[in-house]
This record gives structure tokens, sequence and C-alpha cells, in this order.
């Protein structure tokens, strides 16, 4: 895909991103209305995650006929060819429905199985994360970075867990993070988390098991920001997800060391 290809497609997540955040912020003011239906243990969708997803798609269709568009409300659709979005209408759910403004969209483009363009936007807190292959990584404009904490001492982590995986190896991690005096924190929304170690406010982001959706677009945003990420586009990763683990450069082999991916 040529620059101007990515350009044009970059321009046109940023407007839409804002757009359907912006709605999706409009219900979550009347939250208690909204119908919800629950797809696993502790898994819960609501008529705004469906119709979000069904704006993001009727646009992007319309816009880029040609690209295919993966999204976790309403799954594959355009298959083939090399541009595959990746949509997460609400990531953070959980937190949408109960009023803890940690919610965010989530809209990725991979190229060629790799993340090029990475949009995360929190419409409560009006934060927009925004990179595009080569061209760094921004914060509602402003170049960001991870950070630069070299000790596991000095670090927090994000962390995350769905019941997709056993408890006993996600509270060994947390144990042994423990034991290496490194702080953790569980904001439920796996794609801020991964967002927030773009920005340095967290010096990682971990979690045994994440889907593509929850990611593709912080791929991008900690990449660009500088950051490290684990060889999370492996294997049968659009049907299956994989581990996920991010961090500064610093501490990539001491996290690695510790946590189970
Ligand atoms: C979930 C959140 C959560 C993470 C889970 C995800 P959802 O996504 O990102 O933080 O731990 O793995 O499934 O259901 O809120 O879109
Ligand atoms: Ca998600
Ligand atoms: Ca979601």
């Amino acid at each position: 895909m040529d620059e101007g290809e990515l350009d044009r497609r970059f321009h046109a997540g940023l407007g839409l991103v804002r757009e359907v955040g912006q709605e999706a912020r409009r219900q979550y003011r009347r939250r208690d209305t909204l119908a919800v239906e629950t797809k696993g243990l502790q898994d819960l969708v609501s008529e705004t995650d469906r119709a979000c997803e069904d704006e993001i798609v009727t646009t992007l269709t319309r816009m880029f006929p040609g690209d295919a568009i993966l999204g976790e409300e309403r799954g594959l659709q355009n298959a083939g060819g090399d541009a595959t979005w990746v949509i997460d209408p609400i990531d953070g759910t959980a937190n949408f429905l109960r009023g803890i403004p940690l919610w965010c969209v989530s809209l990725g483009l991979v190229h060629r199985n790799v993340p090029v363009i990475g949009l995360i936007y929190n419409p409560v807190t009006d934060e927009l994360y925004a990179a595009k292959s080569g061209s760094g990584a921004t914060l509602n404009r402003a170049k960001i970075k991870v950070s630069a904490v070299t000790k596991l001492s000095e670090a927090r982590m994000g962390i995350g867990f769905s019941y997709r995986r056993p408890v006993a190896p996600h509270a060994r991690a947390v144990s042994a993070l423990l034991e290496a005096h490194c702080e953790y924190s569980r904001f439920g929304s796996g794609a801020l988390g991964m967002a927030m170690t773009a920005d340095g406010r967290l010096d990682g982001y971990w979690e045994a098991h994440i889907n593509i959706w929850d990611v593709a677009a912080a791929l991008c945003i900690v990449r660009e920001a500088g950051g490290w990420t684990n060889d999370f586009m492996s294997g049968d990763v659009f049907r299956q997800g994989n581990p996920i683990l991010a961090t500064n450069p610093a501490l990539a082999a001491p996290l690695q060391a510790l946590l189970p991916l």
C-alpha cells in the first residue's frame, strides 16, 4: 500500500473513531436503559457495542470497498486482499456498563499481517491515541513515547484477565510481579492498558490471552512510541488470538523471564 493510500485510511479512521465514540458517549450517559446480553462468563455485549461496530463497518465499506473488515461483534466481512480493518467497537464494555470511564473505541488496520494504523479513542476523557507506521505515535496530536523505567522495582504493569484462560497461571503471574516488587493495575480495557504503555503512564501490559480486536490498533501505537511487543501476530492470530506483552525495550527481557507467553 503506498503512502497516499495509507494516509487516506488514517484520516478516515481518525474521523470515524471520534464520531462513533461521541455517539457511544451519549449512550453511556443513559446506560441503564440499554439492552445487554451475556456472551460468556463476565463477558457482556450491549446494543451500543453492536451499533458502533455497524456504523464503522458501513463507513469503511463505502470508502474502502476492497478492504476486509474484522469486528468483535459481527465477525469477518469481505475477506481476502492485503488490508484488514480490525474493530473493537467498545473495549472495556464492563466498565462502560458500570459507569467506569475506562473504555474506548479501537480501530486498527493490518496490512500483510503487520499492524500499520492504530486509533484508540476514549470519549469520556476525550483522549485520542493515533499512530501510522513510520510516523510515530500521538495522544491528542502530541508525540508520545514509552517510559524510560529500567527496573521492575520501579515499574507498574497493566494486566488483564478473562475466563478464556485458567485462573491459576494468572494468579502465579501476579505473584511473580509482586515478588519482583513490580506494581500492577487492572483497568478492564486491554486497548487502554496498551495505550497507557505507549505514553509511559504504565511501563507495560500483559495478558495471557487476548483477541486481535483488543490490540491490533494498540500494537501499532506501542511500536511507533518506541515500545517492544512480543510476536503477537504469529500463528492463527485472527481466529485464535495470542498472549500479549508490550513494554519499553529495557523491561522486555526481565518481563519475558517472569511472565508466561
Ligand atoms: C476485554 C477487555 C479486558 C481484557 C479482555 C477483553 P471487552 O474486552 O479488554 O480488559 O482483559 O481480555 O476481552 O470485552 O471489554 O471488549
Ligand atoms: Ca475488547
Ligand atoms: Ca468489545
